[in-house]
């Protein structure tokens, strides 16, 4: 049959407008179809995702099937590549996508959800780092169940510069920092700005993250210092605000997505934590409507997470019997597809610059 040999120009032409379903532009203008490869009546087109976290990869299957009627046969493969920022900046932070994690309100969850977002992405198959900017009340050392003094070395660089380059401890394959791995555990901080300045200097530039698609960070609750030396200092792909269902922390939220407009730190979207019974549930996805924030989903409230947060095992929380599996499964995809949302619409970002 005539029909059925089709040239590798009339399928791309055939998909010329089919779309991403996550980020609702054709696959072609996005970059997304990778090759497409015709052998007799057998077509093969293979899809390059800018996520591996990326969910419901059968509707791409569905909609690109669905245009290749003439085919005797379709098979769609996936493959996928982190977009993201890929120059280093000067001091050779090799990061693509910088994720922020805050609220306005403390307790609320942002260790724990920052933890969980870290493992999640590793687990989808990503290099991901977790850096805990709350120097006041570091908690990411418990949550991911390592400890250790951090140490580094000194490097020279190409002028001549004689740095320090902290090693970041690894735990569960993310790559983790924080001030509770220096100091001794019942120590209070009290830092006035510029100090915080410098100690998020240190973790940024004076660190030897590697290369990772991912770095979450675990913001402080409240003021804004860390947020504006954040900026200050990196160009980070978004923040996520968590909140309870409380009409309080509602109010906080609201005041932390003001801070990260503020400091220009884009906002990726909010997440509902602790939803059910006893706080109420539905009221952060209202108020993401309302805000014209995207929703990236809600956390039930949970015995386990507390209990895999105290036993240092958040990576636990992805078993196949955890009650909050899906759940975070569902808020590390939405994440990932808002972060690159936001690179695939605005092709041309400016690299990633650091002071
Ligand atoms: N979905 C959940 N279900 C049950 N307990 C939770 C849930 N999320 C967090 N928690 C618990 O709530 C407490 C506070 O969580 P977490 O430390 O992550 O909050 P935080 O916002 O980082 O707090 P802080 O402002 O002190 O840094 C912890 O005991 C944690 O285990
Ligand atoms: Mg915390």
């Amino acid at each position: 049959m005539v029909n059925s040999m089709m040239t590798e120009a009339q399928v791309r032409e055939a998909l010329a407008d089919v779309e991403d379903p996550e980020i609702g532009r054709p696959l072609a203008d996005l970059g997304m179809i990778e090759a497409v490869a015709v052998d007799g009546g057998a077509v093969r087109v293979s899809i390059l995702l800018p996520t591996p976290a990326y969910p419901g990869r059968e509707r791409i299957t569905e909609a690109v099937s669905s245009k290749l009627t003439e085919a005797e046969s379709v098979e769609v493969d996936f493959s996928s590549r982190v977009r993201g920022k890929e120059s280093g900046g000067k001091i050779g932070l090799s990061v693509k996508n910088i994720i922020a994690v805050g609220s306005g309100k403390g307790g609320v969850g942002k260790s724990t959800v920052s933890a969980a977002i870290a493992c999640g992405l590793k687990r989808a198959g990503t290099r991901v780092g977790l850096l805990d900017a709350d120097v006041y009340g570091p908690s990411i050392p418990h949550l991911m169940g390592a400890s250790g003094q951090l140490t580094a070395r000194e490097v020279t660089t190409p002028e001549g510069q004689v740095l320090p380059r902290i090693e970041p401890i690894e735990a569960d394959g993310v790559k983790l920092l924080s001030i509770g791995f220096q100091i001794e555990k019942d120590q209070a901080v009290v830092w006035r700005g510029p100090m915080l300045h410098k100690q998020l200097t240190l973790f940024l530039q004076h660190t030897d993250w590697g290369e990772l698609d991912y770095l979450v960070i675990d913001m402080p609750p409240g003021t804004g210092d860390v947020a504006l030396s954040l900026s200050q200092m990196v160009q980070a792909a978004g923040a996520v605000v968590v909140c309870t269902p409380q009409e309080v922390a509602l109010l906080d939220a609201i005041k932390a997505i003001s801070m990260f407009h503020t400091v220009k730190i884009p906002v990726l979207g909010m997440v509902e934590n602790m939803s059910g019974e006893i706080f109420g549930r539905g009221g952060t996805r209202a108020k993401a409507e309302e805000l014209g924030v995207p929703f990236l989903g809600e956390i039930p409230c949970e015995a386990a997470v507390r209990v895999r947060g105290d036993e240092g095992r958040i990576a636990d929380l992805y078993a196949d019997d955890s009650p909050v599996r899906d759940a975070l499964q569902h808020v590390c995809e939405r994440t990932a597809i808002e972060v690159a949302r936001r690179l695939l619409e605005t092709p041309s970002m400016p690299t990633l610059e650091l002071l």
